[in-house]
């Protein structure tokens, strides 16, 4: 019998018949606020697993290593099993969001170097700011560990600023989070979709993620259909 081992505000990760192996299913909720603000959106949980196999599959294909296997259903996709590092790594393009509210800064302005924060998963403690040496003294992250995680992250950050640029989009910041293997290895995991990036259209500025869940700016299904839609066109599948 399959046993129920996470369950997230918009996920649920359950065994499968394979120890190293677990299957995530997507969920037709959204929230915001860490929680305070939550919503039942019909559909949700298919765009995001379809928008996130997509990613994952062309960043896998670009040699970064994710914890991705496959999409097994509509909402449901197989992953490898990780210890999960309890950090959320943002990298922002353009100031947006938290920064700009934190700091005072119009959101739009592009950044020379991308700014890279990192948070404490928790959400008890509402998600808190931590440096590297916040990190190390919890333990929850080496040097050699938060150095390979930027790494990638930069990474990332190039092929998809790449390929969402070819789709019209730009991508003004996102999160990722990360997981050590069995054998100690530090690779992708969770998901990347519109949900844990911003998204503007090119053209006109429009807000092309979460942000109009978060600020009731319009009809969220509508948005990932279309960021999907681009996607699709571009990379085919899926
Ligand atoms: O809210 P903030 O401006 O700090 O978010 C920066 C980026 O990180 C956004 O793309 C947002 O979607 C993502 N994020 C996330 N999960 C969080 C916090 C932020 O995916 N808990």
């Amino acid at each position: 019998m399959d046993k129920l081992v996470y369950s997230g505000k918009a996920k649920q990760m359950w065994t499968t018949d394979d120890d190293d192996i677990l299957r995530v299913i997507y969920m037709d909720q959204a929230t915001a606020l860490n929680g305070k603000k939550k919503d039942q959106i019909a559909g949700k949980g298919k765009l995001n697993n379809q928008i996130s196999t997509l990613i994952f599959e062309y960043l896998t294909k670009k040699g970064i290593k994710t914890h991705f296997i496959r999409k097994i259903s509509d909402t449901e996709e197989l992953v490898r099993k990780v210890n999960i590092v309890p950090l959320e790594m943002v990298t922002r393009n353009i100031a947006a969001g938290h920064f700009s509210t934190r700091f005072g800064i119009k959101e739009g302005l592009a950044f020379e170097t991308s700014v890279e924060e990192m948070y404490f998963k928790s959400d008890e403690l509402d998600d808190p700011f931590i440096n590297e040496s916040q990190a190390k003294a919890l333990n929850v992250a080496t040097h050699n560990d938060l150095s390979t995680m930027w790494a990638i992250s930069r990474e990332v950050n190039k092929l998809l600023t790449e390929l969402f640029k070819t789709v019209g989009l730009q991508l003004v910041d996102f999160k990722l989070e990360f997981g050590k293997t069995k054998d100690g290895e530090i690779i992708l995991a969770d998901e990347f979709s519109p949900d844990n990036c911003r998204l503007w259209d090119l053209k006109n500025k429009q807000h092309m993620d979460k942000d109009v869940y978060r600020r009731n700016l319009g009809d969220l299904t509508s948005v990932y259909k279309e960021v999907l839609e681009r996607l699709q066109k571009q990379l085919g599948g899926s």
